[in-house]
């Protein structure tokens, strides 16, 4: 079945390393035809993470999007954390998917825990009783026990847990090559496969990217 068009998806940031892979996401999801609308939620520390990893100094939030992208964002839209009234709070606005990336341990334990307790662990948890998709890319390491668990209650809510881990059987040269791939293979389990993603074929020496 061809994708769906007109796709609204929800990216969480929360206050994990990896600011990086949220600003690729973002760039992906707002060049791809088949997103209609992407809604932006980042924790506090998520936006310290944009200035500690990525020099992208706190200011108007609004702003985030186009700074991020380095030119005017078109789809994206950004949700206060604190308002856990939004669209997206609710089950009866219709969200194709939801990412979390990257997500913190902290959060995890939110969603795993149900508590629902500001609009990222609320949006998360619209998705799972909605029976809707949604993927954790959740970072740390190593993990705790209460990590591992959080992990297995969450895969069984119904998530889908995607460590940001890269991968180096495309023979990654620049960051840039490790995170693109991570993020394609983020965005082809919400059914949006990328162009950019490589497919391994079986032989190390083939390089090519084949859709
Ligand atoms: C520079 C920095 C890096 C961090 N990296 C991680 C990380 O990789 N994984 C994690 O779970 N927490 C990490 N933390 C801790 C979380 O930011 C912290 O637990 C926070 O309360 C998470 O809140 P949030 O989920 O609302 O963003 C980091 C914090 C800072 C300041």
């Amino acid at each position: 079945m061809p994708p769906k068009q007109g796709q609204i998806i929800t990216v969480g940031v929360t206050g994990a390393s990896g600011a990086v892979l949220a600003q690729k996401t973002l760039a992906l999801l707002e060049e791809d035809p088949r997103v209609a609308r992407i809604h932006l939620v980042v924790t506090e520390t998520g936006q310290r993470l944009f200035a500690e990893e990525l020099g992208l100094s706190s200011g108007d939030l609004k702003q985030l999007p186009s700074r991020l992208l380095g030119r005017p964002a078109a789809k994206i839209e950004v949700l206060p954390n604190k308002d856990v009234g939004a669209s997206i709070a609710s089950g009866s606005y219709d969200v194709d998917s939801m990412v979390i990336v990257p997500c913190s341990m902290g959060t995890l334990a939110s969603i795993a825990n149900g508590a629902s307790d500001d609009l990222i662990a609320r949006a998360a948890d619209v998705m799972l009783k909605e029976r809707r998709k949604l993927v954790l890319c959740i970072r740390d390491t190593p993990f705790n026990r209460i990590h591992l668990e959080n992990m297995l209650r969450a895969e069984q809510a119904g998530a889908l847990i995607m460590p940001a881990i890269p991968a180096f059987y495309h023979q990654p040269k620049t960051i840039d090559d490790l995170v693109t791939q991570y993020v394609c293979r983020v965005l082809a389990q919400i059914g949006l496969p990328q162009e950019k993603m490589y497919r391994w074929t079986g032989h190390s020496s083939s390089k090519e990217a084949k859709a």
